[in-house]
């Protein structure tokens, strides 16, 4: 009862421990209101940011709302002799990145690990909740389907993406799902 499809039972912990991943979208800011959500909900929330990322909102703004260090170079010497991507890909009961840009979707998709956050998710055996959140010509490519094609035939629960103004000036299909949305994948993951 309770073990997700990556083996993980979630009822054993108190409290859950949810990683958020972070990226360079101008979404970023949302996830600041999904860590508040997640906290309320009396989950543990440990945040990674991606460097573009910490452009568009500052690693302060998730550590206060998530109670918690937010991790931005996994090469930084941590507090322990764990390395912090390792540490954060074996806590997390489930691993969710919103906004995911175009670009760490590929990595992903790649098995690429060249910054804490994409380091943690090809560490991370936890299921993955992915929001993508760019403009529709990004979307649109063959090269971004192919990867949304490859993260989902994996078994990432990929967070449908809405239409309508996008932050480029554009219309078009590419803005990240409604954070009620995407708070509500991760939920039924948790259990
Ligand atoms: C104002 C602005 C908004 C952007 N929004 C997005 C976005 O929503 N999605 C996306 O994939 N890239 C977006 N980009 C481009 C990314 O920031 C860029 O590809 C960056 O290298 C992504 O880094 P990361 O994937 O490591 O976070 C935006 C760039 C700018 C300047």
């Amino acid at each position: 009862m309770g073990a997700n499809a990556r083996g993980c039972d979630v009822n054993k912990r108190k409290t859950p421990e949810i990683v958020l991943g972070v990226s360079g979208s101008i979404a970023a800011y949302k996830a600041a209101e999904l860590v508040r959500l997640m906290v309320k909900r009396q989950w543990r929330v440990s945040v990674v940011m991606t460097p573009s990322a910490t452009r568009f909102v500052t690693p302060l703004t998730f550590q206060t709302l998530s109670r918690n260090p937010v991790v931005v170079d996994h090469l930084d010497v941590p507090e322990t002799w764990m390395p912090e991507h390792i540490a954060l890909a074996d806590r997390a009961d489930v691993l969710a990145v919103a906004p995911c840009t175009a670009n760490v979707l590929a990595k992903l998709a790649h098995g690429l690990a060249d910054d804490a956050l994409t380091a943690t998710a090809l560490a991370c055996r936890a299921p993955l909740v992915i929001a993508p959140a760019m403009n529709d010509g990004m979307w649109a490519n063959p090269a971004t389907q192919a990867n949304v094609e490859t993260m989902r035939a994996r078994g990432a629960h990929m967070v449908a993406v809405g239409s309508g103004d996008l932050a480029c000036g554009r219309v078009g299909e590419g803005r990240m799902a409604e954070v009620a949305d995407i708070f509500a994948a991760v939920e039924q993951l948790v259990g």
